[in-house]
């Protein structure tokens, strides 16, 4: 299975004055061109899809995401708005209609994708409450043997100085690694927030955390040889060879 992920495109509204507000725009556009061009299975979005979670923002999201041709799955971010998100995405049929978390499980693939909620309104930081370590739990034991992808916006762990203490309840935190641990089905972890690569071991399973799609946000990059160029991941997933991801340059001429 092939799947692309996306994260962190801030995105703001047309109407906005800011500089960055095309800037954006642009940088998803010419993401969602390439992701085409990749073919992939699914299209993951990690988060803080806008910057202030206002209706014409995700209206602008919608125009952005329509010529995707994969299905998109995507979780809020801190940044996103979740009943506006909910609202603006009411015919994506996987996000729950009620209810105080945008997380559910998609089985349409070999490979299980389970999307977490890391959100709580008016919260900069992760948050994993007991409601929703009982709703993982539950959801991994449902499936043991089934190879499963999750994909969440905060990391539930450290990166260097640039984000420490990313969650509010550092044993909310705790508690999902040892979640995951329990459950060797698990592949890997797919999150967004710090705008920074990281590749790393977690929870007994692979983290990847990658660089915001809006560029004039994004760290850890060598901008002398990105020029500009949004970049996103593609994952591939198998079996064989577990969970293997590359990062892309939305506009290299290579596929
Ligand atoms: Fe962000």
């Amino acid at each position: 299975m092939l799947v692309a992920q996306i994260s962190d495109t801030h995105l703001l509204s047309p109407e906005s004055d800011q500089p960055a507000a095309s800037l954006r725009a642009d940088c998803l556009r010419r993401c969602v061109a390439d992701i085409n061009r990749q073919q992939p299975d699914a299209v993951i979005f990690t988060g803080d899809t806008v910057q202030h979670g206002q209706p014409e923002e995700y209206a602008r999201l919608r125009e952005l995401l329509a010529p995707l041709e994969a299905p998109l799955y995507l979780v809020p971010g801190n940044r996103d708005a979740k009943n506006e998100m909910r609202t603006a995405f009411s015919d994506y049929s996987y996000l729950p209609a009620s209810g105080e978390f945008l997380h559910y499980a998609i089985e349409d693939y070999d490979t299980r994708l389970v999307g977490i909620d890391s959100t709580l309104t008016g919260e900069r930081k992760g948050r994993f409450c007991e409601i929703r370590q009982a709703w993982l739990d539950k959801m991994l034991r449902a499936q043991p043997d089934r190879q499963t992808l999750l994909f969440i916006h905060h990391p539930p762990f450290d990166v260097g100085d640039h984000y420490v203490g990313g969650y509010r309840k550092p044993e909310e935190a705790e508690a999902l690694e040892h979640i995951v641990e329990r459950h060797p089905q698990v592949v890997g972890m797919l999150c967004g927030h710090v705008h920074w690569p990281v590749e790393r071991e977690w929870g007994a399973t692979q983290a990847r955390i990658m660089p915001s799609v809006a560029v004039d946000v994004r760290k850890g990059i060598d901008e002398t040889k990105a020029r500009g160029r949004p970049i996103y991941l593609l994952h591939r997933v198998s079996r064989a060879s577990g969970l293997v991801s590359r990062p892309r340059v939305a506009d290299a001429e290579a596929s």
